[in-house]
């Protein structure tokens, strides 16, 4: 009997494999089938990674994309935010190195009413996820019963927790099983897997950070509208008003890369004296989710809002309520000596004169996770203290023997390898002239 009923399962498989091998179109019924079915384990990895394969060269169109965002979406707990007062706007990265964005956006929104939900996750690779990051705070926590979350945003409008229940399991294992079988790159299979959880997690609008560059899932800008296309179509038909902002990814973000160095950087941008991209980036992120949000007419009275927010306290002030409401100690926001400092400090100066024409920004990613501010395996523990500080970025001239940057290390022994990763990471030529923009295109 069970063998019997093992092999209607295989056959159907089979059949969907063979469809998709030979470029046609999968119906909602049979995606809803091998998605559910892959998830409680009953259809084996080796046909899903057929599949997935087949999906790779054959694609998917619009319609199958989005039926396959709702069958992960529907594959696990949806977040009932419906509590929360006000229209929640949830912002999403594709994922870049140094991304202090969401430090800095949190207060800004927050502290104008807008509510900020977040469920947060723990970082792997490169650097720490967010929850890493404010557990620079000492004391801070995300852990707290649903009541206590939803009470923190209903009156200061910002909480960050864990994640709680499941959500989109499926693309959980999905995710597992595309990485080890080079399926990971393909337009429908990353806005689905990125829209899935952003659905689950139950926001009302969507703000979506596209990643454009060497250190992003996108090389190219065209490869990037691509993707921020997908995704918004995706939000819109499933009624979550969605905005995309495709960005450079071509060299870090800002300048800081590490926990509690972005956290000092966030600061920093929340009293007016961050870097400029991060700042710019912020600006433009957070004028669509308060616009959306349906706190300013429109994108360019939202700016100004939150630009008053830097110039008037409120942000870094919103910083405070939200770290002290969190059990987190709020001395280092007036004072970031007091946030976790490396026992070396150590400058890298340039090797030559020129311009910097490149900063290869998964490749300083990894040098800091390797100097202990992210994790190789899930296991590892991360230092909040160390990482790198850029000093100079692309298209400024440098002279020899000038700093580009400085590692914040807590063991002398890897100093010097990272000292010569970073070099070596750094391209500098004689008359290079910058001319990639932050901001490349906005899909709304
Ligand atoms: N991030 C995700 O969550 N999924 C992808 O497929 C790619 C990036
Ligand atoms: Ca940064």
């Amino acid at each position: 009997m069970f063998l019997d009923f093992l092999k209607t399962i295989t056959m159907r498989m089979y059949d969907l494999i063979l469809k998709k091998r030979n470029g046609n179109e999968l119906t909602k019924e049979e995606i809803n089938y091998f998605v559910e079915n892959y998830t409680n384990g009953e259809i084996p990895d080796y046909q899903v990674s057929a599949l997935l394969m087949a999906i790779f060269f054959q694609k998917m169109n619009g319609r199958e994309t989005a039926d396959l965002t709702m069958a992960m979406v529907n594959s696990g707990d949806i977040l009932d935010l419906s509590e929360i007062e006000g229209i929640k706007v949830d912002k999403h990265s594709t994922g870049g190195v140094g991304d202090t964005t969401t430090l800095v956006l949190g207060p800004m929104v927050a502290a104008l009413g807008v509510p900020v939900a977040k469920m947060s996750g723990r970082g792997l690779g490169h650097t720490g996820g967010t929850i890493d990051k404010l557990e620079s705070f000492k004391g801070f926590s995300v852990e707290m019963p649903r009541d206590k979350f939803i009470g923190n945003v209903n009156n200061i409008k910002i909480a960050v927790g864990g994640q709680t229940g499941e959500l989109a399991p499926a693309d959980k294992k999905l995710y597992a099983l595309r990485d080890v079988t080079a399926t990971v790159d393909n337009v429908s299979l990353i806005a689905s897997s990125i829209m899935s959880k952003k659905i689950a997690a139950g926001a009302d609008c969507i703000v979506l950070d596209v990643k454009v560059g060497e250190g992003a899932f996108m090389k190219t800008p065209e490869a990037a509208q691509e993707l921020a296309a997908e995704m918004v179509s995706i939000g819109t038909n499933v009624g979550r008003k969605t905005v995309a902002i495709i960005s450079d990814m071509d060299q870090p973000l800002g300048l800081a890369i590490g926990n509690a160095l972005e956290v000092e950087e966030a600061i920093d941008t929340l009293k007016g004296n961050g870097p400029k991209d991060l700042f710019e980036l912020c600006l433009t992120l957070g004028s669509y989710m308060v616009t959306l949000a349906g706190a300013a007419k429109n994108v360019e009275e939202a700016r100004e809002k939150l630009q008053e927010t830097i110039t008037s306290g409120a942000a870094i002030n919103k910083l405070k309520e939200f770290v002290k409401a969190q059990g987190g100690d709020t001395a280092c926001i007036d004072d970031t000596a007091l946030l976790p400092k490396a026992k070396y400090v150590v400058p890298v100066m340039a090797d030559t004169d020129g311009v910097i024409e490149k900063i290869h920004a998964e490749s300083i990613g990894l040098i800091a996770m390797e100097l202990g501010a992210g994790r190789a395996t899930k296991e590892s523990i991360i230092d909040l203290a160390v990482g790198i500080v850029l000093n100079k970025k692309r298209g400024e001239k440098v002279s020899k023997g000038d700093v580009i940057a400085y590692i914040h290390s807590n063991d002398e022994s890897n100093i010097e390898k990272a000292k010569q990763d970073i070099l070596s990471n750094y391209v500098i030529s004689p008359n290079y002239v910058d001319n990639i923009p932050l901001i490349h295109h906005i899909v709304d």
